[in-house]
Formats: C-alpha cells, sequence, structure tokens
C-alpha cells in the first residue's frame, strides 16, 4: 500500500491541517439559525439527491468537542472551518442570534486549548434566505451587508483566528450556481452570472478591508481551480480549453493580483456587468498575505454549438473517484508553480483543501478507504515537486475531516477521513486518518 509522505519531507514549518463548512457539517436546523438559499435549493425537486438538506448534517453543532478532539489526535496543526452568515445574522442582516456567535466563540477556544490553529473561511455557500430575496449575488449592496458581517464576526473573534479568508470557491458561488445552475440559487442566466461574479469580487474586498481595519491579520482568499486540458489537440479544442480556463482558473485570482478580468471572459460578460464595474478594483486588489487553492481534478475540454461560452467537458483516461472525477495529482503541480510564476510571486501558497469521494463503508468496525491514501499520497507529492520547483507552498489542508453533506450529492459523497453513520452519527476514523496520524508523527 502506497504510504503518505512524511511531515518531515516537507520543509520546516509547513502546516498540516483538516478542513470542514458550516452548512455541511453543522446541522443548520439547530441553535436558532436562519433558513439559507440551501434549504429553499433543496426543497425544490431535482436540486438534491434525495432532496436532502444540512438540518441536521453531523450534528457537529453539539458534537464540536469530539470532533476536535480528532482533529488534534491526528496531529493537525490547523483547522479550517467556517462560519454560517444565517447563524450569526439570521435575517442576514440586523439583529444577531447570540448563540450563534457563542458557537463560534466556544469553536476557536477550542480549537486553541487543543493547540490548532484557527483558518476561518466567513462565507462558505449557505447565503441567509433574506437575503437571497433581495437578489442574493447579484445585488450589489451585498458587498456592503457581507462586510457588516465580517465586522461582527472580526470583533467577537479576530483575536483568536490564525488567519481569514472572506469567501470560499467564488467560481462556485458566482458560475456554478448562476451560469449552471447546480448550486443554490439555481440560477441559468449569463447576466446574473456576471453581476454575482463581479460582486463576489467586490465583497471580498470589502471584506478584507473591514478585518484589516478590526487589526485582524493573516488574510487570504481561497479559490478552486482545474487543470484545464485541450480533450484533442485541435485549434478549436484549444480555443475553448482557453476559455474554459479563463472563466474557471483566472477570473478571480487576475481580479485580485492583477486589477483585471480576462479578455476571454468580458468577451461574454461585457454586456452584463453592472455599470462603474472597473472601478471596484482598488477595492478588489487589497493586498493579501497567503492564497489558498483548492484542487481535486482536471477537466477535458472541447467546443460546443450555441452561444458563448461554447466549451464542453469530455471524458478523460485516467481513473476516476465516486464522483467521476478523474485522479490527476500532476495538474497540481502544474496549477501550483503556474499561478505562482503569473499571479502570486512570493505570496504563500496553501493548498486548502483537496480530497477524493469513495463509497467508504464500514465492516467489523473499520473502513479501509485504500484509495484515498493513494489519492492524498500522490497528491501531497505533487506539492513535494512543486515545492522542489520553488513554489512558496505553506501549508496543506485535507477535505474532509468528517463524511458530510456534499451539497447537490447529499450525503452520498463521502469525502472524510472519519466515516460518520448518518443515522447513528457515530463517527469513525478511516484508514487514510490513521495514515495521516502516521505521517504527521514528530
Ligand atoms: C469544494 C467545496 C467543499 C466540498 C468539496 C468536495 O468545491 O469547497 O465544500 O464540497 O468541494
Amino acid at each position: 500500500m502506497t504510504a503518505l509522505p512524511p511531515r518531515q519531507a516537507f520543509p520546516q514549518g509547513f502546516l498540516f491541517g483538516a478542513a470542514t463548512s458550516s452548512y455541511q457539517i453543522e446541522g443548520h436546523g439547530f441553535g436558532g439559525a436562519g433558513p439559507t438559499h440551501w434549504d429553499t435549493f433543496a426543497a425544490t425537486p431535482g436540486n438534491v439527491k434525495g432532496a436532502e438538506t444540512g438540518a441536521r448534517a453531523c450534528d457537529h453543532y453539539h458534537r464540536w468537542a469530539e470532533d476536535l478532539d480528532l482533529v488534534a489526535a491526528a496531529g493537525f496543526d490547523s483547522y479550517r472551518f467556517s462560519t454560517s452568515w444565517a447563524r450569526v445574522l439570521p435575517e442576514g442582516r440586523g439583529a444577531v442570534n447570540p448563540e450563534g456567535l457563542d458557537f463560534y466563540d466556544r469553536l476557536v477556544d477550542g480549537l486553541l486549548e487543543r493547540g490548532l490553529k484557527p483558518a476561518l473561511t466567513l462565507y462558505h455557500w449557505e447565503l441567509p434566505a433574506a437575503l437571497a430575496d433581495l437578489g442574493g449575488w447579484r445585488n450589489r449592496d451585498v458587498a456592503q451587508w457581507f462586510g457588516d458581517f465580517t465586522r461582527i464576526i472580526a470583533q467577537r473573534l479576530g483575536d483568536r483566528l490564525w488567519s481569514v479568508a472572506p469567501i470560499n470557491e467564488p467560481w462556485c458561488v458566482g458560475w456554478l450556481s448562476h451560469f449552471l445552475g447546480l448550486h443554490a440559487p439555481g440560477l441559468r442566466d449569463i447576466r446574473a452570472t456576471a453581476r454575482a461574479m463581479h460582486h463576489l469580487c467586490l465583497a471580498h474586498g470589502t471584506a478584507i478591508g473591514v478585518l484589516r481595519a478590526e487589526g485582524v491579520g493573516n488574510l487570504g482568499a481561497v479559490c478552486n481551480f482545474e487543470h484545464a486540458l485541450p480533450a484533442e489537440d485541435s485549434p478549436e479544442c484549444h480555443l475553448a480549453t482557453r476559455r474554459y480556463d479563463a472563466i474557471f482558473n483566472r477570473f478571480f485570482i487576475e481580479a485580485m493580483f492583477q486589477g483585471r478580468y480576462p479578455e476571454e471572459v468580458l468577451e461574454g460578460f461585457s454586456p452584463h456587468l453592472p455599470k462603474g464595474w472597473e472601478q471596484d478594483f482598488p477595492t478588489i486588489t487589497a493586498p493579501l498575505d497567503w492564497f489558498g487553492i483548492n484542487y481535486y481534478t482536471a477537466k477535458r475540454i472541447g467546443p460546443a454549438a450555441g452561444p458563448w461560452p461554447g466549451t464542453a467537458e469530455l471524458p478523460g483516461p485516467l481513473p476516476k473517484t465516486a464522483l467521476g472525477w478523474e485522479i490527476c495529482p500532476e495538474g497540481l503541480s502544474h496549477l501550483l508553480i503556474r499561478l505562482q510564476r503569473d499571479y502570486t510571486g512570493a505570496t504563500p501558497l496553501y493548498i486548502t483543501e483537496n480530497g477524493m469521494a469513495a463509497e467508504d463503508r464500514l465492516r467489523d468496525g473499520h473502513c479501509l478507504d485504500a484509495d484515498r491514501i493513494a489519492y492524498l499520497a500522490a497528491h501531497l507529492q505533487a506539492c513535494r515537486a512543486a515545492i522542489a520547483a520553488g513554489v512558496p507552498l505553506a501549508g496543506y489542508y485535507a477535505w474532509s475531516l468528517l463524511d458530510n453533506y456534499e451539497w447537490a450529492e447529499g450525503y452520498s459523497g463521502r469525502f472524510g477521513l472519519v466515516h460518520v453513520d448518518f443515522e447513528s452519527l457515530q463517527r469513525t476514523p478511516k484508514a487514510s486518518y490513521h495514515a495521516i496520524k502516521k505521517a504527521l508523527e514528530r
């Protein structure tokens, strides 16, 4: 069986962590949290497998201490988690739910007591329904609403956080949710997408400004990337791949680091962006202390008939995970080297998510997820290759600590290092958890 490269194979001080997000694990039915657009999206037939919601999820809301014990016992240095906007502000604005804020306060203290660095993401997708009613990410005011939420979190937790990123994977919040319609709010509209994507950038920059003003440090961003490859060596495939890559991989990082949007995206977005969008770049380019990369897979791209962007995702030859995602660790080294060269320079990089879905089952109380161990080993080796090539990669977070609510896949896409029985809610560390624990020994 493949072994994971040990901690000693990485530079001194390289950080290892596990990642989760609020709606996917907490149980949004508890503690006075307000309704979110994920609840309503899931309540609409056909959007989520089995119409499952995050109402109970892993019940982390009540079991957080046991879960943090698992993080600490594995030998991780840090824990990446998120705050639910609707738990803290049930209406998205206005009155705070004190129970919600207290929950995150205890969680942060619980992390520090266990010697874990709290790595916070402010928004990991559960927009309060009351704000969705006002147009959600399509409404420019969302940047201000998000700034206000950010200030509340900063004032309560800011003195104890190790790092903060405003928005998890803006591509998913923008394109996947407003153009492809596969995540909440489930729109398929180019104008909604252009505006949402611009407002995401503006909200990101606004939040960074608020955090700096509140004296919170070590601020970054977390974006997702795919290794985009032409399905065939034809001019049409190359053109489609360039466009796909601009939308997926370049839009947000180019906005944040270079203060512009890629030409290939403006081809489609220009008529739809909100008036005066160019004037927002001074806010959007607020300097960052680090940049986070979520990486899972490669994509084979070809042309498609129809209006812009005219791209199609085609099947590739490599082995796939349980969700059909191609396993391509070399893609990670490629991306790291490319992003550092073209955008981030000397800014420290972190892998803020990486992992795989598998059909994990318990047998006699054990879960032997050898495929996940091989996946993690190959991707950690890809990190080492990038470091050897000079990339200032400073840490790696595995997605995810627990099996959880995998969005439109419901509870079927199991990504955890720890198996969760969604009936009894019992946690059972998988073989991958034990392998990481061994690799992290000092
Ligand atoms: C990422 C999300 C995370 C999880 C993984 C599998 O896109 O950030 O919440 O769903 O994919």
